[in-house]
């Protein structure tokens, strides 16, 4: 039996492309090295030839692809002497925040927008042991809060605007090359703050010049319609939408990630939150992957352009699936109105008749 290296994180294993030296201690759970799941249902029911990929994101340690970006970002705050982080969230942040700084032994301050964050979320963020400022407002609200307050106090932000994210989440673009063994044709992504879809524009253009790959993808966004500034073409004031990871309407990165779509050839696109739910329900009901709302977006967006022809047949296409199912129950149950659930009695004969009557289905 051939053993192979134990797995211990993005930093290590990509170290050569990555701002850290030989002795940086660095703070990893183990994130990255997600799996490229290839659907096999849902391109025959949608009747069209693609090789769709979905980027399982959601199996990262706390659940998101937050934790790419903030192992690097506390690894270097650590570095540089910092006792505490600070960030605004709609949820991912927080969490991924949370449990790297209880991971190096430091504080994190969180602020996330009252009663718009999903539960398993805020579960994350209290059981991590971050210090919790729940605002009377939204994300963009908090985002400037965090912004102001970093230039007075001895804390260092650790929402995107913080260049090491983007270095932590490029990485995502380097494990997709590697097993595909080339870039995708497309990669499709959720977009709030935009920081994702540039890093990872900045992970395939990396290795496209250091000659690991011989093409890029174009780059596609896809926004929830009640917050997509990138489809009205300004900043959205009040931002709305199910899918409340993404629920942003003062993007953090919005030149960045004009110049991706530029530079790609991708586009920007919107979904209605109904249509968002249903790309979730589609992949759960038909591929056994569950992912959060927001995350959903991409695939949405994606079938959405195969079918319509702006994405031809004979694609390879990557859809990020940003974030996992667990950390919003109350939506996934929400919108099951129609699962089996049965309540019975503890009898055979009670579940010999849920059986037969179901058997159908
Ligand atoms: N999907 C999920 C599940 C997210 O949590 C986020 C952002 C995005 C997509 C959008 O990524 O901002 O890089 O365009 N969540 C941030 C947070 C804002 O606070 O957790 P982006």
């Amino acid at each position: 039996m051939s053993v192979s290296p134990r797995y211990t994180g993005l930093i290590d294993k990509y170290r050569d492309r990555l701002p850290v030296r030989d002795n940086t201690r660095v703070i990893s759970l183990g994130e990255g090295n997600t799996p490229l799941i290839r659907l096999h249902n849902i391109p025959k029911l949608i009747g069209k030839d693609v090789d769709i990929y979905v980027k399982y994101e959601g199996l990262n340690p706390t659940g998101s692809f937050k934790d790419r970006g903030m192992t690097m970002a506390v690894t270097k705050a650590v570095e540089e002497g910092s006792r505490a982080i600070i960030c605004a969230s709609t949820g991912n942040t927080s969490a991924a925040a949370a449990a790297y700084a209880a991971r190096a032994g430091i504080t994190a301050f969180v602020l996330i927008p009252e009663g718009k964050i999903a539960m398993g979320k805020l579960a994350q963020a209290m059981m991590y042991g971050a210090i919790i400022l729940q605002i009377r407002g939204n994300f963009d609200e908090g985002m400037e809060l965090v912004k102001q307050v970093a230039s007075e106090a001895p804390v260092t932000v650790v929402n995107s605007i913080n260049p090491f994210r983007l270095q932590g989440q490029k990485t995502a673009s380097f494990e997709i090359v590697e097993e595909l063994g080339a870039a995708p044709d497309y990669h499709c992504l959720p977009v709030g703050n935009a920081g994702n879809i540039t890093a990872h524009w900045m992970g395939y253009s990396e290795y496209q010049k250091a000659g690991v790959s011989n093409s890029l993808p174009k780059m596609v966004g896809y926004q929830a319609a009640g917050s997509a500034p990138f489809l009205r073409g300004h900043m959205v004031d009040k931002p709305e939408t199910v899918a409340t990871a993404i629920r942003i309407g003062h993007p953090q990165s919005w030149d960045k990630a004009w110049n991706v779509q530029k530079e790609s050839g991708g586009w920007f696109d919107e979904l209605v939150d109904e249509e968002i739910l249903q790309a979730q329900r589609l992949l759960a009901q038909h591929e056994g992957v569950f992912c959060e709302p927001a995350s959903a977006a991409s695939l949405g967006g994606a079938i959405r352009d195969v079918k319509n022809g702006r994405i031809p047949e004979g694609s390879k296409i990557v859809c990020t699936l940003t974030g996992n199912g667990l950390k919003d129950p109350d939506t996934a149950i929400s919108q099951c109105k129609n699962s089996v659930l049965l309540t019975i009695d503890a009898t055979l004969d009670a579940v010999k008749s849920g059986i037969l009557k179901n058997f159908a289905q």
